[in-house]
């Protein structure tokens, strides 16, 4: 019988991750089913529990639930060698390990390897700019500043929220050659980045964060983690002198690869499931 994964969210319908993963488990002949699991916001961790009764073997976690499963106490936060799931403090992959449940963060691996291998663009030595102090920042932030950019700006409109990643995140301002500090919008003014990536939600109701129309470096790289879709963000930095900007659909592909290596011991190919996922 094939092993038995799936993705677990709300709402998760729209999820691509059943066809990634299908795309990977033919590409490497693993006998796997991958499914959606849509879960009543206060039944997670009910909901997790009868997934792996049942014979569930992995779980892809998404919003909103990806804090929560940080906090089961089934889980064990996995932090060794997988993108710093303490400092995420949010689990987006589980996998059952000899009756165990392990909990993974991939996200912030998939978007440094999505940035520096599929785009060609070393983080190292860069000055970067992280716009938002949500979740989705929190889950980045490790795996970015292991790539030992120059500096790391975290810039939110909430100021307060920014200042309190930046305090948590300040034990490996030494990855940075000149530190992690956190602005509000209004003051990047004539300060410019070689890499600006949008982790704020403004994308999804078309709005974007203030930036100054110079932000951007020559060469620079514009990356929003929302995918399949022009923020205004990606339409700002096209007309703003970003060289590239681009979505996260990489981003999504990447994260999956690493989920899938961590159930599967086996390392898919992402550039031709990004290509087909593009059309
Ligand atoms: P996620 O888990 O996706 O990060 P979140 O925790 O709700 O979601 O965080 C959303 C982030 O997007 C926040 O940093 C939010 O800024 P505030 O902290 O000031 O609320 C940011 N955000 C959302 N809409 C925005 C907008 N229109 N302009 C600027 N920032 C925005």
């Amino acid at each position: 019988m094939s092993d038995k994964y799936a993705v677990i969210g709300n709402p998760v319908a729209h999820s691509k991750s059943p066809q990634i993963h299908a795309e990977f488990a033919r590409q490497t002949g693993q006998d796997i089913v991958y499914t959606t699991l849509f879960c009543e916001s206060d039944k997670f961790s009910e909901k997790v529990e009868e997934f792996f009764r049942r014979g569930g073997k992995g779980l892809n976690v998404t919003v909103p639930f990806k804090g929560e499963a940080f906090k089961l106490k089934e889980v064990r936060p996995n932090d060794i060698s997988f993108g710093g799931v303490v400092d995420a403090e949010a689990v987006n992959t589980i996998k059952l390990v000899s009756g165990e449940l392990v909990g993974y963060n991939t996200d912030g691996i998939g978007l440094v390897t999505d940035i520096e291998r599929n785009l060609g663009f070393p983080i190292c030595g860069k000055r970067v700019l992280l716009m938002g102090a949500g979740g989705a920042t929190q889950g980045v932030m490790h795996p970015v500043l292991e790539k030992r950019p120059d500096l790391l700006v975290v810039a939110n409109r909430t100021l307060d929220k920014a200042h309190n990643l930046v305090r948590r995140f300040q034990q490996h301002a030494s990855f940075t050659l000149r530190g992690i500090s956190a602005l509000p919008y209004p003051d990047l003014a004539g300060a410019q980045f070689d890499l600006v990536i949008n982790a704020t939600s403004a994308g999804l109701s078309g709005a974007m964060p203030p930036l100054p129309a110079d932000i951007f470096a020559p060469g620079a790289l514009a990356y929003d983690l929302v995918y399949g879709r022009d923020t205004p963000f990606l339409a700002f930095a096209r007309h703003s002198g970003a060289q590239r900007a681009v979505d996260g659909l990489g981003m999504l592909v990447e994260q999956a690869a690493e989920s899938f290596y961590i159930w599967r011991d086996v390392r898919p190919q992402t550039a031709p499931v990004i290509k087909k996922l593009r059309g």
